[in-house]
This record gives C-alpha cells, sequence and structure tokens, in this order.
C-alpha cells in the first residue's frame, strides 16, 4: 500500500469520537431547535446538476465546486450549500405545498477552500429556510431562531453583523449598473477590497455622485442600530429603492429588539455575502478572536423563481456546526448532557459469559448504555480499562451471586460496591447516577 493512501485526502479530515461527539452535539441542538420552530427536515442528494448549484451561488463558491462528469456524461457537482437544494424542491415537487413552509436540513458540504483553521473542504451545516413570506416577521424569525440556537449551545460573546444589500443594489440600479456588474462589486466588497470596488463601481459608469455616496456607505459601520441606519438613510436619500431596504432593515431591527433576542448586533453598510442570490437583509455570527463567520444567511426572494417555481419570497441561514464546535472549544465550553451511565457488564470467568450476555441485553432494554467484557480480561484489569474510559457502573457477574439471582454492581467513581438483585440493578444504576456529568 503506498503511503500517501494512509492520510486522508488533502482538506478532508477523520473525526475522532470526541470531535465526532461535539459536531454532533451542536446538531442534536440544532435538530431540536427546528422542531421547536416549526421546521420539517429534508434530505437532499449530495450530488445535484452543476447548473442548478452553480446558478446564484456567486463566483467564488463556483470555482471552488467539485465538479465532475458521472458515468453517464452529466455534468454534477457535491453540494457546497443546501440553499440551492431546497430551493429546488420548493420550485418542483413542493411547489402547491401551502406557505409559510419552513424546512431543515443538516449534513456534510464540499468546497475546495485551502486547508486552514476553521476551513475545511469537508463541513458540516445545520439549514433553516421560511418560504413564502416577505414580512419582516419571517426575517426576524430566522435572526431569533440564530440566536436561540447559539444561546442553546452556550456560546457566548457572539455578535451578528448585519447589513441589507438593497441599499447599495439600489443606489446601482439607479446609475443603470447591471445586475452582473452589482455582483462582481458585491464579492469585491465581500473579500473587503473596498477600493477596487469603487474602482469597479467607476468603471462600470457610476456618476461622482453615486461613487461619493457608495465611498459615505462603506464607511457606516457601528453598534447603535438607530444611529446606524440613520446615516444609512441620509446616504440613501434620493434612491427610493435604497431608501425602501433601509425601512426594512429598520423594521425587522425593531422586531428582533422588541421581541428580546438577547444579541448584539453590528451593522455595517458595506458589508456583503459572497452568494449572489441576496435581495434583502443579509448576516453573519462572530465571536471575538476568530475572525471567520460561524454562520451566515439572509433574505433571497428570486430564487425559487429563477428554479421555474413562480414568485416565492424566502429567507434562511446556515450556522457551521465545525465552526460553533471550535468557537465552543475556544471558550473552552464543555458540552453537557444530563445523567448518562456507562455501565460495563464483566463475566468473572468464561462459565459466566452467557449471563453477562443475558444481563447486557436486559440492561439495554431499560435504556442503559451497556458494554461487555469483550477480551476475556480478569475483573481487576477489566476494571482499571473502566476506570480510564468514564465507564460509571461495573456489574460484576460470579457463580456465587448469580445462584440467589445477584450481581456485585460497583460505582466506579466512589469506589463502592454492593450485591443487588437482578430485578432493581437498573433502577439502582439510574439512582446512583442522575447528575449532570461533562462528556468533554
Ligand atoms: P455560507 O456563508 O456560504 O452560507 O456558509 C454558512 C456557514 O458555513 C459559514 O458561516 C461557515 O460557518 C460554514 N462554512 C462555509 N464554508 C466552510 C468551510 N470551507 N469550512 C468550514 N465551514 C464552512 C451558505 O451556505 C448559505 N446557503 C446560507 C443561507 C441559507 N442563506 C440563506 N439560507
Amino acid at each position: 500500500m503506498s503511503s500517501a493512501f494512509r492520510r486522508t485526502v488533502r482538506g478532508m479530515r477523520d473525526l475522532l469520537p470526541e470531535e465526532a461527539e461535539k459536531l454532533r452535539f451542536i446538531e442534536e441542538t440544532a435538530r431540536k431547535l427546528a422542531r421547536l420552530y416549526g421546521y420539517r427536515e429534508v434530505i437532499t442528494p449530495v450530488v445535484e446538476h452543476y447548473g442548478l448549484l452553480s446558478a446564484k451561488i456567486g463566483e467564488e463558491t463556483r470555482k471552488r465546486m467539485y465538479v465532475f462528469e458521472d458515468l453517464g456524461g452529466r455534468k454534477v457537482a457535491l453540494r457546497p450549500e443546501f440553499t440551492a437544494s431546497v430551493a429546488r424542491l420548493v420550485a418542483t415537487r413542493m411547489r402547491s405545498v401551502p406557505k409559510p413552509l419552513r424546512l431543515f436540513s443538516v449534513g456534510s458540504l464540499y468546497r475546495y477552500d485551502e486547508p486552514q483553521f476553521g476551513r475545511y473542504r469537508e463541513f458540516w451545516q445545520s439549514n433553516y429556510e421560511l418560504f413564502g413570506s416577505s414580512k419582516p416577521e419571517a426575517d426576524a424569525e430566522i435572526v431569533a431562531l440564530t440566536a436561540d440556537l447559539l444561546k442553546r449551545i452556550n456560546l457566548r460573546d457572539y455578535h451578528l453583523k448585519m447589513n441589507h444589500v438593497g441599499i447599495l443594489r439600489g443606489i446601482l440600479d439607479k446609475e443603470g449598473i447591471a445586475e452582473t456588474q452589482q455582483n462582481d462589486v458585491m464579492q469585491l466588497l465581500d473579500k473587503k477590497r473596498w477600493e477596487d470596488a469603487l474602482k469597479l463601481v467607476q468603471e462600470a459608469g457610476g456618476s461622482k455622485r453615486c461613487l461619493d455616496n457608495v465611498r459615505a456607505l462603506l464607511d457606516i459601520r457601528g453598534k447603535d442600530t438607530d444611529e446606524v441606519t440613520e446615516e444609512m438613510r441620509e446616504v440613501a436619500q434620493g434612491y427610493p429603492e435604497g431608501l425602501e431596504a433601509v425601512k426594512n432593515l429598520r423594521e425587522i431591527l425593531s422586531l428582533i429588539e422588541k421581541s428580546g433576542v438577547e444579541s448584539d448586533f453590528f451593522l455595517e453598510a458595506g458589508f456583503a455575502r459572497g452568494l449572489e442570490y441576496y435581495t434583502g437583509m443579509i448576516f453573519e455570527i462572530f465571536v471575538p478572536g476568530m475572525d471567520i463567520a460561524l454562520g451566515g444567511g439572509g433574505r433571497y426572494d428570486k430564487l425559487i423563481e429563477l428554479f421555474g417555481g413562480g414568485i416565492v419570497p424566502a429567507v434562511g441561514v446556515a450556522p457551521g456546526i465545525d465552526r460553533l464546535s471550535l468557537a465552543l472549544d475556544k471558550q473552552e465550553t464543555v458540552p453537557q448532557k444530563t445523567g448518562e451511565e456507562r455501565v460495563l457488564v464483566i463475566p468473572v470467568d468464561d462459565d459466566m459469559v452467557v449471563e453477562a450476555f443475558g444481563i447486557s441485553s436486559f440492561l439495554r432494554k431499560k435504556g442503559l448504555c451497556t458494554e461487555i467484557e469483550a477480551m476475556g480480561r480478569s475483573v481487576s484489569r477489566a476494571l482499571s480499562d473502566a476506570d480510564r474510559r468514564g465507564i460509571t457502573h461495573a456489574v460484576i457477574v460470579g457463580p456465587r451471586e448469580m445462584r440467589q439471582g445477584k450481581v456485585v454492581l460497583r460505582e466506579m467513581e466512589k469506589r463502592r460496591q454492593e450485591t443487588v438483585s437482578l430485578e432493581e440493578l437498573h433502577e439502582k444504576i439510574g439512582r446512583n447516577n442522575g447528575q449532570q456529568i461533562n462528556t468533554g
């Protein structure tokens, strides 16, 4: 075997149990939240037509897609996000489903990004999309749900960076700058190449007034949402679409603030997202000490129409599971699990193996996580291994006790043991360990 095969492909990772547990903890929390807010899960394929995935993904992500021809000669790609697939469903098989329609997805995605901290070629997202409403309530719900998820996983000190693409697009539209050129400007802003963006506006035929206004817009940012939206409004004077966008952003923020969402906001008028389909409010999640977004979303009212599904306004968000996990690590937050017992059943000799098997399956039926000593080790060696692996209870099965329908139950941490009857075994284990334990 070539030594190259002993490593994963560049950018791909093996997740060992501890890492996998952390990802699954976030995934489970995200799934619970979906149920709580009425989002039903859809499972879409990892492989889709290239044309679908690339339609409005934006230049940057488009060139990072894993694209290949399948054996049937179709040009296909691995999904770099969920939104296009879910929008395809809403434009086709779910077209006649009454709106509002709330859909949730979770799974792996693929982008040929340059591997570095928090940037992988295979990564996980939880994804929430709300279809059918153009009202600010829908945008506010998506933002509130995001903040709720962050709170439930115990992320601290996060803020949501926010903007509305309609403000800049309103200004550029009035100057007659084509949508494709506007998209290029947005891509440059996404990469924080402000001067190049301004140069492009000029090259696209933007007037001096337009340039001055865009430049002024790029300087507007801050935490005080009233103050910042007022500055945005001043710059958008004379651009009806831009003014409408500022008004919409204000309505969304006011709803969020009044409904008591616990999050800090940072408005930035020059903030853009790499994906091209956004038409309204956009936002991303950040924490101090990490300059990569932990999640992002926004309103996209034209994608379903582009896929032939009629006019269906939409708004959504995709929190990145890997990056949330990294942020929790950085903040040294250990996911909490409530009272999970882990039992090891140890037969004292070969004659007791059948009994030990029976007891294991009985305990599993009672909902207890149970392993059996499968290496034929002595009781003392099995116990020291159990200690190392975080087993909470050992059940020692010996002939003397079994003759009376009993076993020895050992509480590993307290190093205490007693002889208990088989009938009361599962209750004893459950009762002894009802407190919270760390999984990390
Ligand atoms: P996105 O900003 O491209 O948005 O990705 C959302 C999140 O996925 C990012 O904030 C990040 O946490 C995670 N992510 C992206 N690329 C990588 C990577 N290479 N490695 C690790 N994590 C990564 C979307 O995908 C949109 N579909 C979100 C959306 C849903 N908008 C509306 N609805």
